[in-house]
């Protein structure tokens, strides 16, 4: 079996979706499964950019080296590049909608509740310990329907 190609995209590519990343990497290395994994921003102001320094920090203390992603925008190719496109919250996929190719699969929310992954860049040092709680818990979930494919 070919490695599933999984997505994930936030706004700016420099909080949740670097974070989901590095959580879905770091589970699926511990469970033994081969996945190629990306992450990019519907928007594009910071494309070159790591990963903001209080998400890499509080993603550090967890064990998740994230440091050596960087940002990159999100565009129509990568509904051909990847199998699954996850978006961290309604906006992020609202924005995926619009400029997914006709026929593309259609992006999914991260969370498997369908609620959003906080943004937490205007916000305090909690907000990222936040969205590295509710990505553990979607990153698990997500791994556990990977499997039974
Ligand atoms: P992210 O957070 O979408 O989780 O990477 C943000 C980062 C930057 C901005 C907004 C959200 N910004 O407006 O620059």
């Amino acid at each position: 079996m070919t490695a599933p190609r999984l997505l994930f995209v936030c706004l700016g590519n420099i909080c949740r979706s670097p974070a989901a990343e590095g959580v879905v990497r770091a589970r699926a290395l511990a469970r033994g499964m081969a996945l190629r994994l990306d992450s990019s921003g519907t928007g594009g102001w910071h494309a070159g950019a790591p990963p903001d320094a209080r998400m890499q920090a509080a993603a550090a203390a967890r064990g998740y080296d994230i440091s050596a992603q960087r940002a990159r925008q999100a565009e129509p190719a990568d509904f051909k590049r990847f199998d699954r496109i996850f978006a961290m919250d309604r906006s992020n996929l609202a924005d995926l909608r619009r400029i997914a190719p006709l026929g593309s699969p259609a992006p999914v929310l991260m969370l498997p509740d369908g609620a959003d992954v906080p943004d937490p860049y205007y916000g305090g040092a909690d907000g990222f310990d936040q969205v590295l709680d509710l990505l553990e818990n979607a990153a698990e979930a997500l791994l556990d329907g990977l499997a039974q494919d």
